[in-house]
């Protein structure tokens, strides 16, 4: 790096920005809808296990391997071993053509949906709106048909807002951002759990598909209740932004002494938190929806983009009172915690590019966001919706789940566990217990391996989500092969000057 790199102005915007991370759309339409489908509140069982054994180790190990090196993924795999660097690039790689260019386009679509608040522009068939009016859906993920105007202009807009973000140092860019954003998207989401709480059936609807725990769900010994347990596990990588080298970004700009165990403490566990109060305005929210229309809860819950864009919108119509602020404030809320994610995602392909090549920042984010917004295209196309879930299914359950296999492997053999622990308890805050050791070398990758296999068996008993083999191999498989290989070129170029050394502490 040209100059020093540059630092977080303080622990709590260090801390923000990273939650403004971890915190993103999943939390909002994915984890409600999982503790649905897989034992309610007994759902919470599975997922803290996860929390425990993959989520909270993996991210002390990512902040770990970003504060040793005080490097971004390619170079701090590489100043561990040169052997490891393209692993190093793929995770950002894979994050960012893989994640970034889709999320920024349903930040796009956020966008339009705040819009079509003011008048609830969807109509009364908000199925019919979404996928024929708004998306205006093709019949095949190849059958591009042209440009949807309006999502383009939300992802431009969104991509011109990360860019001005990113491209001043992270002590002004990101960290102010996140001081905004964050204590924002706090307030706004209880606002909106307190409104959806009080509406009439919501409570009830909690009650019974939320919280009461349907323990017969997660019972490991049975086909349907190990699945259950494989998602957990799935979903606390996704959940906490793992496996794609953000967090070791992130903490890579952390100040010499540092609690890095307590700051991954803090920042898993109020993102699990997040996720879990907001589940009481979905679940309130639709419960409320489902009584006044007189259809059963389980006909009215959808995951993902059907929950916001087309069960939300119904809920909204049903409202006595507020459609209008109701609608901002939810998709305000989407906007923001889409947004601090966004940042993130680029910040760490950014910071590997400067790494590498000396490039200045400003010149970085700059070529990085026009060419990103131009990717962004092609899920601004009537096919979009189709590429967006092809790649989103690969990434997430291969992409991520490998990239914690890998870093498990370089950090607890390569490295050497005991040497990552005691660097953390070096530079300071609560000591990291020697049973960190075991997990990082023998139990976390053991079950992430366990979470590939489930997911290969699944891929190959029945193509997902009934889309041809040709599409599942080109946009997954290819996605992923594809990243691969621009991370191998990219390894290929030399490291200008004696970047590979980095002085660490006497360990
Ligand atoms: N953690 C985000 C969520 O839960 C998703 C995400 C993953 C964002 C990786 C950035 C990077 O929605
Ligand atoms: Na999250």
């Amino acid at each position: 790096m040209t100059g020093k790199r540059s630092l977080w102005g303080s622990k709590a915007g260090f801390l923000l920005a990273a939650i403004g991370s971890a915190v993103g759309l999943g939390n909002i339409w994915r984890f409600g809808y999982m503790a649905y489908e897989n034992g309610g509140g007994a759902f919470l069982v599975p997922y803290v296990v996860a929390l425990i054994l993959a989520g909270i180790p993996l991210m002390i190990l990512e902040y770990t391997l970003g504060h040793r090196e005080k490097a971004s993924p390619p170079l701090a795999f590489a100043r561990i071993d040169r052997r490891w660097e393209t692993i190093g690039w793929w995770m950002p790689v894979v994050a960012f053509f893989g994640i970034t260019l889709f999320y920024a386009a349903v930040i796009g679509w956020c966008m339009n949906y705040f819009v079509f608040s003011f008048n609830q522009a969807w109509g009364t068939d908000t199925g019919d709106f979404f996928m024929n009016t708004f998306l205006q859906v093709s019949d095949s993920p190849f059958e591009l048909g042209g440009i949807r105007w309006p999502i383009l202009a939300g992802t431009v807009l969104t991509w011109i807002i990360s860019w001005s973000i990113c491209y001043r140092e992270v002590n002004h860019g990101i960290e102010k951002a996140s001081m905004v954003f964050m204590p924002l998207l706090v307030v706004l989401t209880f606002v909106l759990v307190g409104w959806s709480m009080q509406l009439p059936g919501a409570w009830e609807a909690i009650k019974e598909n939320y919280l009461t725990a349907r323990w017969e769900k997660i019972n490991p010994f049975t086909a349907a209740g190990s699945k259950v347990w494989v998602a957990a596990f799935g979903q606390i990588f996704f959940t906490l932004s793992l496996g794609f080298g953000i967090m070791i970004t992130y903490a890579s700009y952390l100040p010499k002494k540092t609690d890095i165990v307590g700051n991954a403490l803090i920042t898993s566990v109020l993102n699990c938190l997040y996720s879990f109060i907001t589940g009481f305005a979905v679940f309130g929210t639709i419960g409320f929806m489902a009584a006044s229309k007189g259809v059963p809860f389980a006909e009215a819950i959808k995951s993902g983009p059907g929950l916001a864009f087309v069960v939300y919108p119904e809920a909204i119509n049903q409202l006595p009172a507020g459609q209008t602020i109701f609608g901002l404030l939810f998709f305000l809320v989407l906007i923001m915690a889409g947004l601090s994610s966004a940042i993130s995602l680029i910040e760490a392909f950014c910071c590997s590019l400067i790494d590498k090549f000396d490039f200045s920042r400003k010149k970085t984010v700059s070529v990085v966001c026009v060419a990103g917004c131009l990717g962004s295209v092609v899920f601004t196309t009537r096919a979009g919706l189709w590429i967006l879930d092809i790649v989103d299914h690969f990434v997430n359950n291969y992409g991520l789940v490998a990239g914690g296999i890998f870093e498990c492997l370089l950090v607890g053999w390569v490295l050497k566990a005991a040497i990552a622990r005691r660097h953390v308890d070096q530079v300071g805050g609560v000591k990291l217990h020697k049973g960190w050791e075991i997990l990082v070398k023998f139990v976390t990758p053991a079950i992430l391996i366990v979470v590939i296999g489930f997911a290969l068996y699944s891929e190959l008993s029945g193509n997902y989500g009934d889309y041809s083999t040709k599409a599942l191999l080109c946009l997954g498989v290819g996605w992923l092969v594809g990243a691969l290989v621009i991370s191998f070129f990219l390894m290929l170029y030399p490291w200008g000057g004696a970047k590979l050394d980095c002085e660490h502490e006497p360990e």
